[in-house]
């Protein structure tokens, strides 16, 4: 199982002799799926080098506060929005007095000041340093502000005395990370989602199809079962790998994406249609290939059903959530599609732009709902389905 799939962790190191086991754990991060970006703080270096940790993650270990390299120069909020989830391991006592106090004087702690994501620390130090009450009132402080504490581990320690202050084992420490995704803000719903592209078939090897890859509802999926719901997703064809933990349908046709959709939809808490459905199929497909020949070819195109209007017109419909791939006046035709389509929140994107909506890594989506809206500025898809899938929940829960 890859529990760290798509997730992007900064891990920061810090002064403790603990700090030589954190190679293996960059590897372990790896192995599970992560993307792991290092960042040392100068004490840090007298127990592990950068360059071992650069060999292990792949990317180069950042020390610096000031980094005339990084964009804008700001290195620690390039790296502050770039995490999805900061891990500090091994964090020293030093460390938790200073995160405790709200330093931002170098880069690790200017970091852990400007981000949003999830925060772990994992404590290791000498036994008698760990019962000393500034440690304990230290992690109360961090605990209240919302980040989560792993660990320590007890046994023999470096200094050659027994108790508690080992930095827990790797696995632990990875078990910890993942259910920083683990929200249960979905927990007990039963969530569709729907993906990818539809393919409209003209004879046995031609069709009518669009650029969707698939990966904005497969990151939605994810998200949502991360979130605890119980998730199928209804995918047109993709490349991409089912995500762990969701049961998948894959269907070709918007036909078959219709009938599939309504046979599940009963059970149905929260519907996502982020599929690009052909608006269209031929209305008659030949059984053989069409022959070449010099004079024109018409294809007669007639309407396929709407799928998501069809979900939010059903009695006791699901919560149903609506994507719009537009070109311009985007909250105007967003809005608009809403309405006709009677669905109860619509994520627009705009899918002219170089690098965002069909087949993009990225994506930027304005969400509406009631009168209310909400940016999601451009940032990876795995990233912004996290976010949709806790707005989601939270505009679900007011209106179950
Ligand atoms: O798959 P990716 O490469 O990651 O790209 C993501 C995406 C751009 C496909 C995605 O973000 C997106 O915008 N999905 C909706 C695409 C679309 O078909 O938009 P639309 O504005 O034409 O349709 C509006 C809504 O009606 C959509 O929720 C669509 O699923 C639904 N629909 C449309 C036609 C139809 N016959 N049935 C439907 O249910």
């Amino acid at each position: 199982m890859n529990k760290l799939a798509f997730k992007k962790c900064l891990l920061i190191v810090t002064g403790s002799i603990a700090a030589y086991k954190t190679p293996d754990i960059v590897r372990r991060m790896r192995d599970q799926g992560a993307e792991v970006r290092v960042v040392l703080t100068s004490a840090a270096t007298e127990f592990v080098t950068p360059l071992a940790l650069q060999a292990v993650s792949g990317n180069e270990v950042r020390q610096d506060l000031f980094d005339h390299q990084a964009e804008a120069g700001m290195g620690h909020i390039e790296l502050a929005r770039w995490a999805d989830a900061i891990v500090i391991a091994p964090a020293s006592a030093d460390y938790i007095a200073k995160l405790s106090k709200g330093s931002a004087d170098d880069l690790s702690t200017a970091i852990c000041r400007a981000s949003e994501a999830p925060m772990l620390i994992a404590p290791a130090m000498n036994q008698q340093m760990w019962e000393n009450s500034f440690t304990k009132e230290a992690l109360d402080v961090l605990s209240e502000k919302g980040f989560c504490v792993c660990g320590p581990d007890s046994g023999s320690q470096a200094c050659g005395e027994v108790g508690l202050g080992r930095l827990v084992e790797a696995e632990i420490l990875i078990e910890s990370i993942a259910s920083l995704f683990n929200s249960g803000s979905l927990a007990k719903l039963r969530v569709m989602v729907t993906a990818g592209p539809t393919r409209e078939y003209i004879d046995p090897v031609r069709y009518l199809t669009n650029q969707s890859s698939g990966k904005m509802g497969y990151a939605l999926a994810r998200a949502a079962c991360e979130a605890g719901a119980n998730v199928i997703l209804i995918s047109g064809p993709t490349n991409l790998e089912p995500p762990q933990g969701v049961g998948v349908e894959y269907i070709s046709s918007a036909k078959e994406m219709a009938s599939s959709v309504s046979e599940g939809i009963g059970e149905i808490d929260i519907f996502i249609g982020c599929a690009a459905v052909s608006d269209y199929r031929p209305e008659a497909v030949s059984d053989q290939k069409i022959k070449k020949s010099d004079s024109t070819l018409s294809l007669k195109l007639i309407p396929n059903k709407d799928i998501l209007s069809g979900v939010a017109g059903l009695t006791n419909a699901p919560f149903t959530v609506g994507f719009a791939a537009e070109t311009e006046e985007l909250e105007r035709f967003a809005r608009d599609k809403m309405t006709k389509k009677g669905v109860d929140m619509i994520a627009a994107n705009l899918v002219d732009k170089d690098g965002l909506g069909f087949n993009s890594d990225d994506n930027e989506v304005t969400v509406f709902w009631e009168n209310e809206s909400y940016v999601l500025e451009k940032q990876p898809k795995e990233q912004l389905a996290r976010k949709l899938v806790t707005l989601i929940s939270r505009v679900y829960q007011k209106n179950p």
